[in-house]
């Protein structure tokens, strides 16, 4: 086999090969791979010598290994296939290729910890391995033909229910009736794992595990493989990446095995897919039935993240088996830094698991209310925004002076303090008390009063543990203008409530003007009918710094003061020195809001089992709505002095309608093949869309003078890009398709609300559809001029186009930048 002339440069190596060739007859290695073995020399040796002359030729190796993930071109493989060679066989090879060179070096003591190590090899979503290597062995690979792209394993993070209600789910009715939620569909979650024993994935009355279902549940620390059921149907930890850069897991400090010691992915999982539980609450507050979105759905959990985050080598290693095991929908509330798609691991495995079917739901991050901070922008994955429902833990604080402030808390003694003295900052104690960090309050400055306490540099209910243990009555956790009126409700150890930016201000204010200013703090409880949803502050925002072309985030769901099960080994604080211990915690960010959309993903899959991961993303994307329960647009918890409404860039297509999406009316559905055309149309080069397509791609050839438009991907929204300053007006023509999912019959006639200082023309604007599946296509120009435009910041504007046809109403929103 000519694994030489997978070499591209080094010009010694290309005549070792032709040698090699010439000696097998092998005649132009580059496209004649298998043609050229097989009727020559039996195939082992071949492949022997080849190593043979490799590992001759290669240079030294330095002695520091990192971990790098191998991406490879998947058409070599199917050359390599009809050689019956396995993937695994090839890589070795590979990596024997790359190995430590003169056997008989007497520098080289410590041989055998020099040679490359397989961590993984991936085949199913995308194609290659990840290893740990020398530097110079990272060198030559990177210089073999076939492999596409090489990139270093790192650390991504996690961004850390009554929500059924508020999403219009109703028992016995619609995706909640019987035949929809009989249907069976695999929820898998990538997380910190599970705590299988919760009532929440307990099986009672499921039937039998799906015949599909390939996972296992694998053993591990107090992990066996009877924790799995008819609901948690799998369970796998992935570590192998993470322990190549962090050393070994502490077992004492974690499970070793897919049980969580965290929280976080025992949450998240109960949020998609959780059991149905009455009564379930924090301390009586959110009391209620908590439920899975999708209730009857299995679970799968895949354990990839550890005490210091995800390595990325374990998340693809973990959706590799996922959808290889026959998941249904993925779920991960983590992320990494943004990046172009082709180097962006997680963005090509969520390619390949898109092509298999598998819908792929992330977080958009907690980075908000920063523009430009969305993470998870690939157009295949669902990039989920987080929100406030109308539920509330509200608090007031009563000053001496009369003044009275809201808050939030989820504390649970006594409904009133006393009226007690404040401190802050030096008269609570030495450097660092206005922030209430360990070690800062005097016990005798703070004994019996309330602290203020601002937000930063630690946790927020540390903040009240250290106020607690240094003997502090209360506290007031005091928002930044850069929370702004964002009111987390907490569990804190003592009477303690969070107050917005605009609060804090004035309680500071007044408390300068007057060292004797008392407070007390009241505590309401639960209650319901606030305003909602709100786009939370802290919720990621776009445009996506990586691609302006589509909009992102695509969706909000609930994700502020979310109950959901918790494990019984963690207190609802996660502090080590809090020793409560409680069933469900409530919990917030976009870590939770991912998997409410993940379980509404499973819905609609349930009732339309043949739909492309496209078009499910499609019928929730433009079914969402974008006006609150006081019929006002929804609003943004981060208020400016331009707006205090969301936009696209904070929320999408608004906030997700479960009912709706089951019944779109018409869905944009888009293939893989179009998404290779539009990474085309971003002049991704050839080399580049090969790493997603898993092989050799040539980007389609246009006529001169002609160009692929970006504009023409087939998404349920619209991004418009102008150039600022451009003399002239500029005119963008794209096109869609729609498919009719809804009324056999029907007409649609479209209306757009437009952006300010452009022209928007639809061409036809009607549309009449004879039966179902029917597609028909429709252009839409946008006409804008840069020269209005005074600034280089980039400004955007908004709006909707929207199909109405009978009862349906098929919405997408338009945003136009300038940039
Ligand atoms: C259940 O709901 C789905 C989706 O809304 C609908 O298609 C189906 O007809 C309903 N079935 C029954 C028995 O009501
Ligand atoms: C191991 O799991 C059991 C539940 O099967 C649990 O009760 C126990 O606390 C766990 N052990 C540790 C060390 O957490
Ligand atoms: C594991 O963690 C425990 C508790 O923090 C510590 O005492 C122990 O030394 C750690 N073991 C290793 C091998 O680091
Ligand atoms: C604060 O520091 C003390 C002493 O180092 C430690 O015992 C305690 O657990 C710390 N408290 C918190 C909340 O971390
Ligand atoms: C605060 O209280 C002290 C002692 O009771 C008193 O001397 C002082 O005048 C008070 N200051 C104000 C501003 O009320
Ligand atoms: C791609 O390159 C062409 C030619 O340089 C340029 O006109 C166009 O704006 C580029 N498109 C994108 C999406 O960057
Ligand atoms: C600038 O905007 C105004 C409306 O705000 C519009 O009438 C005018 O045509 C625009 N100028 C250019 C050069 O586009």
């Amino acid at each position: 086999m000519c694994m030489v002339c997978l070499y591209k440069q080094q010009s010694h190596l290309l005549k070792l090969c032709t040698i090699l060739l010439f000696s097998f007859t092998c005649g132009g290695c580059r496209n004649k791979i298998a043609g050229a073995a097989t009727n020559m020399v039996p195939m082992r040796m071949v492949w022997q010598l080849v190593l043979l002359a490799l590992v001759a030729a290669t240079a030294i190796a330095s002695a520091d290994r990192t971990t790098y993930i191998v991406h490879t071109d998947a058409s070599k493989m199917v050359e390599l296939n009809s050689l019956n060679k396995q993937p695994r066989e090839w890589y070795e090879a590979i990596l024997n290729s790359v190995k430590k060179p003169e056997a008989h070096d007497d520098e080289d003591e410590d041989e055998e910890s020099l040679a490359p190590e397989l961590l993984y090899t991936y085949e199913t979503t995308m194609n290659g391995f990840a290893a740990k290597l020398t530097t110079k062995q990272y060198q030559s690979l990177t210089d073999i033909d076939g492999v596409l792209f090489v990139t270093p394993d790192e650390m991504l993070n996690l961004h850390t229910t009554y929500s059924t209600h508020f999403l219009g789910l109703e028992f016995g009715r619609g995706l909640w009736n019987e035949s929809s939620l009989a249907s069976d569909v695999i929820v898998g979650v990538l997380d910190t794992g599970i705590w299988p024993e919760h009532i929440s994935f307990h099986d009672r009355g499921l039937p039998q595990v799906p015949a599909r279902w390939k996972g296992t549940c694998e053993k591990g620390s107090n992990f066996s493989a009877t924790n799995c059921n008819k609901k948690l149907i799998g369970a796998r930890a992935f570590l192998k990446g993470y322990e190549a850069i962090n050393g070994q897991i502490n077992g004492t400090k974690d499970f070793r095995s897919p049980r969580d010691s965290n929280g976080h992915g025992t949450h998240t999982a109960s949020t998609a897919a959780g059991n149905m539980i009455p009564k379930a609450s924090l301390y009586g507050m959110a009391n209620g039935i908590a439920s899975g979105m999708r209730f009857t759905s299995r679970i799968a959990a895949y354990k990839v993240c550890w005490d210091r985050g995800c390595a990325s080598s374990d998340i693809l290693a973990a959706i590799e088996q996922a959808v290889a095991d026959g998941v249904d929908v993925l779920s991960l509330s983590l992320g990494g830094l943004p990046r172009p798609y082709y180097q962006d691991s997680m963005a090509i495995a969520a390619f390949g698991a898109m092509e298999k079917g598998v819908f792929f739901s992330c977080s958009a991050g907690n980075s908000g209310p920063i523009p430009s901070t969305v993470g998870n922008m690939a157009p295949w994955m669902m990039t989920v925004a987080a929100s406030y429902t109308d539920r509330t833990f509200p608090t007031k604080v009563t000053l001496s002076n009369g003044k009275t402030f809201k808050g939030s808390s989820l504390y649970s003694g006594a409904r009133k303090t006393n009226q007690l003295p404040i401190v802050y900052k030096e008269t609570a104690g030495g450097i660092r008390a206005e922030f209430c960090i360990n070690g800062s309050l005097s016990s005798t400055l703070v004994k019996g009063k309330i602290v203020l306490c601002d937000r930063g540099l630690n946790g927020r209910t540390e903040k009240g543990f250290v106020v607690k243990s240094a003997g502090g009555a209360g506290m007031i956790l005091l928002n930044s203008p850069i929370q702004g009126e964002e009111l987390f409700a907490d569990p804190h150890v003592l009477p303690a409530t969070t107050v917005g930016a605009s609060a804090a201000k004035s309680i500071k204010g007044y408390y300068l003007q007057n060292k004797n200013l008392t407070a007390t703090i009241s505590f309401y409880g639960t209650r319901y009918g606030a305003r909602a949803p709100v786009v939370a502050a802290f919720s990621s925002r776009g445009p996506s710094l990586v691609d302006p072309y589509v909009v992102k985030p695509d969706i909000t769901t609930p994700g502020v003061n979310i109950l959901a099960a918790w494990p019984p080994t963690i207190s609802p604080t996660e502090l080590k020195n809090d020793n409560r211990r409680v069933q469900f915690n409530i919990v917030s960010g976009t870590s939770m809001s991912c998997p409410h959309l993940s379980g509404i993903a499973a819905l609609v899959k349930s009732v339309h089992k043949d739909w492309s991961p496209a078009a499910i993303k499609s019928a929730i994307m433009t079914s969402a709505y974008t006006h609150d329960n006081k019929q006002h647009l929804i609003s943004d918890a981060y208020v400016t002095k331009s707006t205090k409404f969301a936009t696209p860039f904070s929320f999408g297509s608004g906030h997700a309608n479960p009912e709706g999406a089951s019944d779109p009316g018409l869905v944009y559905d888009i293939s893989g093949e179009d998404y290779l055309h539009y990474l085309c149309s971003i002049n991704y080069t050839d080399a580049q869309v090969s790493i997603l397509g898993r092989k050799k791609y040539s980007c389609p050839k246009v006529k001169k003078g002609q160009r692929l438009q970006p504009g023409d991907l087939n998404y349920p929204s619209f991004s418009v890009v102008f150039e600022a300053f451009k003399k002239g007006t500029t005119t963008y023509t794209y096109k869609r398709t729609v498919t009719n999912v809804g009324t056999p019959k029907i007409s649609y006639k479209v209306f757009v609300e437009k952006p300010k200082n452009v022209k928007i023309s639809v061409e036809p604007q009607v549309l009449t559809f004879k039966k179902l599946g029917q597609k028909l296509s429709y252009k839409v120009s946008f006409t804008g001029s840069g020269a209005n435009i005074t600034t280089r910041s980039g400004i955007s504007l908004f709006g909707s186009l929207v199909w109405v046809g009978g009862h349906y109403s098929v919405r997408s929103p338009i945003a136009v930048t300038w940039q």
